[in-house]
Parts: C-alpha cells; sequence; structure tokens
C-alpha cells in the first residue's frame, strides 16, 4: 500500500504528526517537492524534532528518500541532520535530478520579495528563486556535484545569469563548498526513482510526504500568495518517478481550524482578542520562521475544493484540542458574494464573506479521555463529513504520538 499525506490548507496542519503516527507502517518515506520551507514537527518521547527537508517519516520507516521534485540547501541539510541525528548519518537517499538552493537564491529571495509591490512573505530560503532556475535550466543538480567539470561549466553559466543583479557570485568559492558536500553525500546521491520503482515490484510500501498544503501550490493556491512547486498529491508521482497507477491512498491533513502565515487571502480570519487566544494556545508561530500564523474558523469550501483537487477520501482532522479552548466554535460552510452563495471558492476570492454556523465548544479534553466520547466534538466531525462527503478517519488531539484516535 503507498500512500500520500497531503495538506488541505495553506501548511502547518499537522503533517508530521499524522506521517509520524502510520510511517512505522511503511518501508520508505518520501519528499516529493519543496525545500526547507516546510516544517514538520514530530514529538517523541517528550522530544521535538523538526523535520524541514528530509521526510518527517524517516522516524517510522528507517529510509527516507528526497526526490527530484525537490529544492534542497546543502547548509540546511547538513544542520538538520546533526541537530536530529547528531553525528549519525540517518539512512537517506536523495535523488540525481533534485536540485540544489545556492547563497544566491536566498539572496534572490530577499531582492525579489523587496521589489514586489504586493508582497508574499516568502520563507526566506531560496525556494522561488531556486526553481525558477530549475525551469529555467539553469539549476545545479545534486548529480552534477560528482563531477567537478561538469559543475564548473554549471556554475560559470549561472555567474553570467546573475551578474546583471551585481551579486556575488564566487565559483571558485562555491564549487569548493558543494564539491564538499558532494563527497558527503555520495554514497546517497542515487536514481530514487528507480530505487523506489524496484523497491515497490519487491512489495515494499512507501509513505509521501507533502510539504506546505493545497492552497499554497503553485498552480490550484491562492496565486500568487503561493509557493513555487506543486503541493498536490499528483505531484507525489511527478516529483519522485513513482508512476501514478502506483499509488492506492490518499489521505488529507486539515486541522480544525485554519492558519496561514505570510500575505493572501484568508476568508475566515479571526482578528483581535480571539485570533490571540487561538494563535498561542496552538502554538501557531512558524517552525521555520517563527512568524505568527494568521488563524480562522474552519473553511469548508476551501477544504472541499483542496479534497477534490487531491481526490482526498479521507481526512486526518488535527489540533481537536487546541479548538476546544475557545469559548464558541464556528466553520464556514458557505461564502456569500454579491448576494451568491458558494459551497466551492468563486474564482476570485476578493470580497468573499463567510456565511459561518456556530457550534458549542467541548472545552479541554481530559488524559484518558476518547474524542469519540465527546458529543460535542463528535457533532463537529459530522458536520464536516457530512457538508464535505468525506470520512474524517483520524483525529489528533495533542503534541504527542498518543494523542491520536481513529474515528469509527
Ligand atoms: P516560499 O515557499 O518560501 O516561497 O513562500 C511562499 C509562501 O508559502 C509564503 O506565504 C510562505 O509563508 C508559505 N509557506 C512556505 N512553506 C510553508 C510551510 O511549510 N508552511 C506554511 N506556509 C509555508
Amino acid at each position: 500500500m503507498n500512500t500520500v499525506v497531503v495538506g488541505l490548507q495553506f501548511g502547518d496542519e499537522g503533517k508530521g504528526k499524522v506521517v509520524d503516527a502510520i510511517s512505522s507502517k511503511y518501508d520508505i518515506a518520501v519528499r516529493f517537492q519543496g525545500g526547507p520551507n516546510a516544517g514538520h514537527t514530530v514529538v517523541v518521547g517528550g522530544k521535538r524534532y523538526k523535520f524541514h527537508m528530509l521526510p518527517a517519516g524517516i522516524m517510522g520507516t528507517g529510509l527516507g528518500i528526497i526526490g527530484n521534485g525537490c529544492v534542497v540547501s546543502p547548509d540546511k541539510l547538513m544542520e538538520e541532520i546533526s541537530e536530529i541525528f547528531g553525528d549519525t548519518m540517518p539512512n537517506f537517499k536523495v535523488s540525481h535530478r533534485a536540485h540544489i538552493i545556492l547563497d544566491v537564491h536566498v539572496e534572490m529571495d530577499g531582492w525579489e520579495e523587496r521589489m514586489r509591490s504586493s508582497k508574499i512573505g516568502t520563507t526566506k530560503r531560496g525556494i522561488g528563486p531556486a526553481y525558477q532556475d530549475k525551469v529555467g535550466r539553469y539549476g545545479i543538480r545534486f548529480q552534477d556535484l560528482l563531477e567537478e567539470y561538469v559543475l564548473e561549466k554549471k556554475l560559470e553559466n549561472m555567474k553570467k545569469r546573475y551578474e546583471p543583479y551585481g551579486l556575488n557570485f564566487d565559483v571558485k568559492e562555491i564549487k569548493k563548498k558543494l564539491l564538499d558536500f558532494g563527497r558527503a553525500m555520495r554514497e546517497r546521491i542515487t536514481d530514487v526513482s528507480l530505487l523506489l520503482n524496484m523497491e515497490i515490484k519487491n512489495g515494499k510500501s512507501v509513505l509521501f510526504e507533502g510539504a506546505q498544503g493545497t492552497l499554497l501550490d503553485v498552480d490550484f493556491g491562492t496565486y500568487p500568495f503561493v509557493t513555487s512547486s506543486n503541493t498536490v498529491a499528483a505531484q507525489a508521482s511527478v516529483g519522485s518517478g513513482v508512476p501514478i497507477t502506483s499509488i492506492d491512498n490518499i489521505l488529507g491533513v486539515a486541522k480544525a481550524y485554519i492558519t496561514r502565515v505570510g500575505q493572501g487571502p484568508l476568508p475566515t480570519e479571526i482578528e483581535g482578542e480571539d485570533a490571540k487566544k487561538l494563535r498561542d494556545a496552538g502554538g501557531e508561530y512558524g517552525t521555520t520562521t517563527g512568524r505568527p500564523r494568521r488563524v480562522g474558523w474552519l473553511d469548508l469550501p476551501l477544504l472541499r475544493y483542496a479534497a477534490m483537487i487531491n481526490g482526498v477520501r479521507e481526512i486526518a482532522l488535527t489540533k481537536i484540542d487546541v479548538l476546544g479552548k475557545m469559548d464558541e466554535i464556528y466553520v464556514c460552510d458557505k461564502y456569500i458574494k454579491e448576494g451568491v452563495k458558494y459551497e466551492y471558492p468563486p474564482l476570485d476570492l476578493d470580497g468573499v464573506e463567510p456565511e459561518l454556523v456556530r457550534f458549542e465548544s467541548w472545552g479541554n479534553i481530559l488524559e484518558n479521555e476518547s474524542v469519540s466520547d465527546i458529543p460535542e466534538v463528535m457533532e463537529y466531525i459530522r458536520f464536516i463529513e457530512e457538508r464535505t462527503g468525506i470520512k474524517v478517519k483520524m483525529v489528533s488531539y495533542g503534541e504527542r504520538r498518543k494523542d491520536m484516535e481513529y474515528i469509527a
């Protein structure tokens, strides 16, 4: 059974937690898009692990893969490995086709943000510029790190690309750094598409771990306030080389409310004291950047759309405990725009007003309490199921591995 776990909102849905809960049932964990803009937090034995580039599922599967759809920062990857695993290298492979994020990409990320009249609020990790160079056919790939002559030629080419911006690009220095990194990665750089397909043929199961969320997808998200990769489940195939026919299941992850970092529409946004309460209760500050996240009520028009695009049949609903801290709980079932009601987002989210449905709060969830036994929680869940047509399969109600329940 090969499964894709995908975020149904603006990222930060708690995919790390869900992946961690199910990963021991799989043999291999795969990241298939994005880079160190992601932040998947896993809490094991009271310790918090923050994954940015490696799949968080590696903790359960024992083998992690960074697919061709990813962009990788050498420094950030090495930092992450040392923070999580100390001196022991984890068991992982990286696609020879995955692209490298260079310092110049990080500089360009900041520069582009400053130039934009309408800011995106990127994570400043160089993600956008690295993907631009990939599509522009300037990119440096992992396989280039293994051949000095090839690398030098490509870096010379890239120097010319960035000369007009007046950015410092020292080919010799960058080449040395990348060759060192390439030597450290030599054993790991491989055709992971071939590897994955062979392993699947041998009966191994794969867990594909999406980063960011559907509403940040470069095609299906709230463009231009999106990330630079496709984040939807179909990208699991393109970003790893595993055919769509080998993917059996798609599990969507949604928070019981909604958050977003950076700019862009958030129709159910909550302001003022209530926003602060929810943000603080949920620790809604970016894993990667520490920025306070904007918060809002669960948005069913966006959720329906995201579930449809991904082909999700089951949802893992996270942070239900956090939502219980609010005195009153609301869900947006429809939008109203210029007198017309919408169950799915209209072409332009500008000017939509959420039609909110009120729910009784369930308060604190007690230790050893089963969420299935809390009528207010179940009323909330059944409403979501009924109004989206999708089964809520799992509910997460805390940080710890064990704070997760399957719903009948
Ligand atoms: P970028 O991916 O750094 O280019 O940022 C583009 C947009 O996506 C910004 O609004 C970021 O805040 C957002 N973003 C990128 N990665 C994540 C994530 O993992 N979680 C939440 N938001 C993200």
